[in-house]
């Protein structure tokens, strides 16, 4: 049967991190390695991946982030000029300012400050800054320039569009990774 894989299905989180420690395994240099690692905090192997849109379980923004980054590793790696290091981080990093965004409210999610204030976008950037500082300035910039532009125009939050390749297969990978679990609220698997 088709539609049945993701769709409705959470992958265990052991699962998500040891596929999540591959891809970064996989980078190329021992500073971008050690900044990406950054993301594998506590609470990101525990928060959803939203509210109410998609991967709305416990361990759904992990799922989330690792499918966009297989998304986006696997069609940077098929095209010619491309940087895979820069997709790779741009989409392990690209929602980690949503641990701001979403608070738990008793047993449910739900939008704090952050999210009116500041919003994700910009939270994972700085974070990415912090963490990136022993990174090239032009791999650094290159992915803060795809986390910024990762939902594709102003008028959903991101403060400049996509201007490179990388920044729009990011952009894409996101949107795939969102649309697929738009409307299945809770997969089984995850509580
Ligand atoms: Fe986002
Ligand atoms: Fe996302």
């Amino acid at each position: 049967m088709i539609n049945t894989y993701p769709r409705g299905e959470a992958i265990p989180i052991d699962v998500i991190r040891g596929r999540l420690q591959r891809l970064v395994n996989h980078l190329p240099d021992l500073a971008l390695r050690k900044a990406c690692e950054a993301v594998f905090t506590k609470n990101f192997f525990i928060w959803p991946g939203s509210v109410s849109k998609h991967h709305v379980w416990v361990g759904g923004l992990a799922q989330h982030v690792l499918e966009v980054t297989e998304t986006g590793k696997h069609v940077a790696e098929r095209g010619t000029g491309i940087s895979v290091p820069v997709v790779a981080a741009a989409c392990l990093w690209h929602d980690f300012g949503k641990l701001w965004d979403i608070i738990r409210n008793g047993d449910a999610w739900a939008h704090g400050e952050h999210y009116d204030r500041v919003y994700h976008i910009y939270r994972s950037a700085t974070e990415w800054e912090k963490a990136s500082k022993k990174v090239s300035r032009e791999i650094r910039d290159n992915v803060t320039h795809c986390i910024l532009a990762h939902h594709g125009e102003r008028k959903y939050g991101s403060p400049v569009e996509p201007k490179t390749l990388e920044a729009r297969i990011v952009h894409h990978a996101d949107m795939l990774s969102a649309w697929v679990y738009q409307d299945h609220p809770e997969p089984k698997g995850h509580k």
